[in-house]
């Protein structure tokens, strides 16, 4: 049942291989940080099909308690209450935390935010951690597929700050803040699913 929740369909379509992923990469007891939330359905999945994790939700300000009906109703142990964070904000008042796992956030943030993100989930983690980011992303300046074109064009329509990324500027910034890239999926849809390690 989705009536009265937020819902978004693409998560519906992503959530599973997204989890057989994130089942091999967050493997140890510990807690992990959700940047960008939205609906809360990755929250839910994820957390009930990896009850070894504490799955910490947040959100933007604005955006944060979207995912509150999909959290109640799963009402899962390892679920903790969402929390308000900017990934732009000086600082970032989340628990300790040994992961972080964010889908479909980097194209809308601004450039600027991307860079604060990046920032922020490295100031977090501790050497060996994962942070796993889910989304369309460009190599070489070049799109992946037609239909990632058209989602940029219609996002920098929208918004200019908005825009999918290019796989360089994310390395650039990711080494800057003592991140590797360990793993780079190919996902269905256009999708990768990058694993940034702590060095
Ligand atoms: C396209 S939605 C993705 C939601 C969900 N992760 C999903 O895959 O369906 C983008 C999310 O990024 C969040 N977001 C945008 N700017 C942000 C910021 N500066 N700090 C934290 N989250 C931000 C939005 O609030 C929104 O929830």
């Amino acid at each position: 049942m989705t009536e009265g929740k937020p819902f978004s369909q693409a998560c519906e379509n992503n959530k599973q291989v997204i989890l057989e992923k994130l089942s091999a990469v967050f493997i140890n007891p510990g807690t992990v940080l959700e940047i960008g939330t939205g609906t809360g359905q990755h929250a839910v999945h994820f957390a009930g099909s990896l009850p070894h994790l504490k799955w910490q939700p947040s959100d933007h300000p604005r955006n944060y308690q979207l995912c509150k009906p999909w959290l109640a109703e799963a009402n899962l142990p390892n679920i903790s209450s969402p929390l308000p964070l900017d990934v732009s904000a000086d600082s970032w008042q989340i628990p300790p935390i040994n992961g972080v796992f964010s889908a479909n956030t980097a194209h809308i943030m601004s450039w600027h935010e991307v860079e604060a993100m990046f920032r922020g989930v490295a100031a977090h983690l501790t050497k060996g951690d994962a942070f796993c980011l889910y989304g369309p992303f460009n190599y070489g300046g070049r799109f992946t597929s037609a239909s990632n074109q058209q989602f940029d064009a219609s996002l920098r329509q929208q918004n200019p700050v908005m825009g999918i990324r290019d796989m360089d500027d994310l390395k650039r910034i990711a080494s800057e803040n003592g991140l590797a890239l360990e793993s780079d999926f190919d996902m269905p849809a256009n999708n990768r699913l990058l694993v940034w390690r702590k060095v």
